[in-house]
C-alpha cells in the first residue's frame, strides 16, 4: 500500500458526508491520521466506523465543531493540542448555501451564515493551525474547497459564489504570506458533485443538463472524484505548488 501521507495529521471539516467524507477516506488510505469535524457527532462517528471497517489499522478521530463559531473552533484546537498533536494538513471543506435565489432577496441571516461558515471559519482554522506550525517550525499544507461558482458570475447562488471567490483570494494571499514558513495553501474548485448540498441542483434535470452540457464527460461528479486532488495537494508531490486552484470540473470552466 502506498502511504503518501504517512505520519501526518489531517483535519478535514465537513467530513460527515459528501466530499469531506471522501477526502477523509482517501487520506486515511494514504496513511494519514485523520480528524473528522462537522457539527453533528453521529454522522462523524458513522464515517469513522466505516473507515475503520475498511482500514482497521487507521487512526481516526471524530470531533464535532461548528466551523462558523469562534468558541467551537478554539475548543477544537484545544482538544487537538491535548489529544492528537500538531495538525499538518487542514482541508477546509465544510460549506453551506442557505439562500438559493436572486441577490436582491437575500436576508442578512443567510448572508452572515454563508460568510461565517464558508469564509470566516476556513480563515480562522487556517490561522489556528499556522500559529502552531510557525511556533513549532513545522511545515504544513492547507487545501481549501472552493467552487467553479467562485470563478465567475453565479446567478441564484450569488452569496455562496462570493464566499468561494473570496476563499480563492485568501488561498493566494496566505500562500505568499505563509510560504516562508513552509506552509503551502491551495484550493480545489469542484464542478457539480452529487451531494446533499447540491441536492436542489442535481435533483433538477434542466439545471443538471445545463451544467453537464458544458463538461467533457457530460455528467456530474461523485465525491470520490474530488478526493485525489486533495491528497495530491496535501502530499510532498505538490511541494512546489502553492497559491493554486485545481479545477476538478471535467472542463466546465472552458466548455
Ligand atoms: N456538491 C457540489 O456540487 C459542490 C461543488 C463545488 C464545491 N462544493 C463544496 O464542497 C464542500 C463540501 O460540500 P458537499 O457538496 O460535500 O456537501 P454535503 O455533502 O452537504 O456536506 C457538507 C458537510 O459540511 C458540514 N457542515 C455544514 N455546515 C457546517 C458547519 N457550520 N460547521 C461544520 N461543518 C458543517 C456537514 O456536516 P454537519 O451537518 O454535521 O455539520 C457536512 O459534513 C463545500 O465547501 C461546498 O461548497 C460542493
Amino acid at each position: 500500500m502506498s502511504a503518501r501521507l504517512s505520519g501526518r495529521v489531517a483535519l478535514i471539516t465537513g467530513a460527515s458526508r459528501g466530499i469531506g467524507a471522501a477526502i477523509a477516506r482517501a487520506m486515511a488510505r494514504e496513511g494519514a491520521t485523520v480528524v473528522l469535524a462537522s457539527r453533528k457527532q453521529p454522522g462523524l462517528d458513522e464515517v469513522r466506523d466505516a473507515i475503520l471497517r475498511e482500514m482497521p489499522d487507521a487512526t481516526v478521530f471524530a470531533h464535532a465543531c461548528h466551523v462558523g463559531q469562534d468558541d467551537a473552533r478554539e475548543a477544537l484546537f484545544a482538544w487537538l493540542d491535548e489529544h492528537v498533536g500538531t495538525v499538518d494538513i487542514l482541508v477546509n471543506n465544510a460549506g453551506t448555501n442557505p439562500h438559493f435565489g436572486p441577490m436582491i432577496t437575500v436576508d442578512w441571516g443567510a448572508w452572515d451564515k454563508t460568510f461565517e461558515v464558508n469564509l470566516k471559519g476556513p480563515f480562522a482554522l487556517s490561522r489556528l493551525m499556522a500559529q502552531r506550525l510557525i511556533q513549532q517550525k513545522k511545515p504544513g499544507a492547507i487545501v481549501n474547497i472552493a467552487s467553479v461558482l467562485g470563478q465567475g458570475a453565479s446567478p441564484l447562488q450569488g452569496v455562496y459564489g462570493m464566499t468561494k471567490a473570496s476563499i480563492i483570494s485568501m488561498t493566494q494571499t496566505l500562500a505568499i504570506e505563509w510560504g516562508g514558513a513552509g506552509i503551502r495553501v491551495n484550493a480545489i474548485a469542484p464542478g457539480l458533485v452529487e451531494t446533499r448540498l447540491a441536492g436542489a441542483l442535481v435533483g433538477n434535470d434542466e439545471i443538471t443538463r445545463r451544467f453537464t452540457d458544458r463538461t467533457g464527460s457530460r455528467r456530474i461528479a461523485q465525491p470520490e472524484e474530488i478526493a485525489g486532488a486533495a491528497v495530491f495537494l496535501a502530499s510532498d508531490e505538490a511541494s512546489y505548488i502553492t497559491g493554486n486552484v485545481i479545477n476538478v470540473d471535467s472542463g466546465f470552466r472552458i466548455g
